[in-house]
């Protein structure tokens, strides 16, 4: 068998189309402009990347957007001072602060002011726990955009087998909680597998759905699958590549080529889950804000 790609590139596409139209229509008949603050603290390179492509999908789709820097020596209280700000000034309607924060400042302080309501990261504990015992929360973007693809290529997780490998709190856990819940587009066995786990293959091997998020290369390896199975790969890892102009190339997690030869679908990195992160934030801010209309 060889796999179907599931294109995280093409999905995202038509939500961006989908989410313009009805910013387009919000915009137009409740006079409502989704409106998102993204906070970048330093200038670590690999952030002000991300931040430019959150500032460039809000532009896409009719966000208005205010990217805030601040020099890497900012102290705690003035960061926690700009949180509040943006909490209160309701052209936000949702914040987002880029982590990694320099080592000064406490993540879990930044993350615990922003308001739950304008969490659209749904890294707050109000939401973690909401998505816990299955109530409206906003919903971390990878594992939200990875719902989206299952349940977009047509391999809806209900009643399947579902191995995550990986347990981080922003990827790892909320996936689980996610696919575990009693809705539509879930509603599946999830096993979680990490670092603590002596033989992931004895469960990768049993999985109809595979979702690797580890962080490490060739975490999934062709005789860690059976025939058949669905494998979105959320690892973003850098390789040395002498011969490219950046000197590296991006991997996942997951041996595509070998693995392709086995699944009935796979998502590819590049080119995956990356562009489907952005796009759920997007989709997050405009939930944001209509929830103002009531
Ligand atoms: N840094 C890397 N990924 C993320 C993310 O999803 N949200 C935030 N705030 N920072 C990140």
């Amino acid at each position: 068998m060889v796999a179907e790609i599931i294109s995280g590139k093409e999905i995202a596409e038509s939500i961006r189309a989908e989410l313009k139209d009805e910013i387009a229509k919000l915009k137009a008949e409740k006079n409502l402009t989704p409106g998102l603050g993204v906070i970048l603290v330093g200038e670590d390179p690999a952030s002000q990347v991300y931040v430019g492509q959150k500032s460039k999908g809000c532009e896409e789709v009719g966000i208005f957007e205010e990217t805030i820097r601040m020099p890497e020596d900012t102290s705690e209280q003035t960061l926690l001072d700009k949180i509040n700000e943006l909490n209160n000034d309701p052209k936000f309607h949702g914040i987002l602060v880029q982590l990694p924060l320099p080592k000064h400042i406490d993540e879990k302080k930044v993350i615990n002011t922003i308001s739950p309501e304008k969490d659209v990261d749904g890294f707050h504990p109000v939401n973690v726990g909401k998505l816990m015992i299955g109530e409206k929360a906003f919903l971390p973007c990878t594992p939200h955009g990875v719902q989206q693809m299952l349940i977009r290529s047509g391999n809806d997780p209900a009643g399947k087998h579902v191995v995550v490998v990986g347990r981080s709190n922003i990827v790892g856990k909320p996936m689980t909680n996610i696919l575990l819940q009693k809705k539509d587009g879930a509603n599946a066995t999830v096993t979680i597998c990490h670092t603590g786990t002596p033989d992931i293959s004895k469960f990768t091997k049993e999985a109809d759905i595979v979702i690797a998020a580890a962080g490490r290369p060739n975490t999934i390896t062709a005789d860690m699958v059976k025939d058949g199975v669905v494998v979105i790969d959320v690892g973003v890892n850098r390789v040395d590549a002498p011969e490219t102009k950046r000197g590296f190339r991006l991997v996942g997690d997951v041996d595509f080529e070998a693995v392709k030869e086995k699944a009935k679908a796979i998502s590819p990195v590049p080119g995956g889950v990356g562009p489907m992160t952005v796009t759920m934030l997007l989709v997050n801010t405009t939930e944001s804000a209509k929830r103002t209309l009531g």
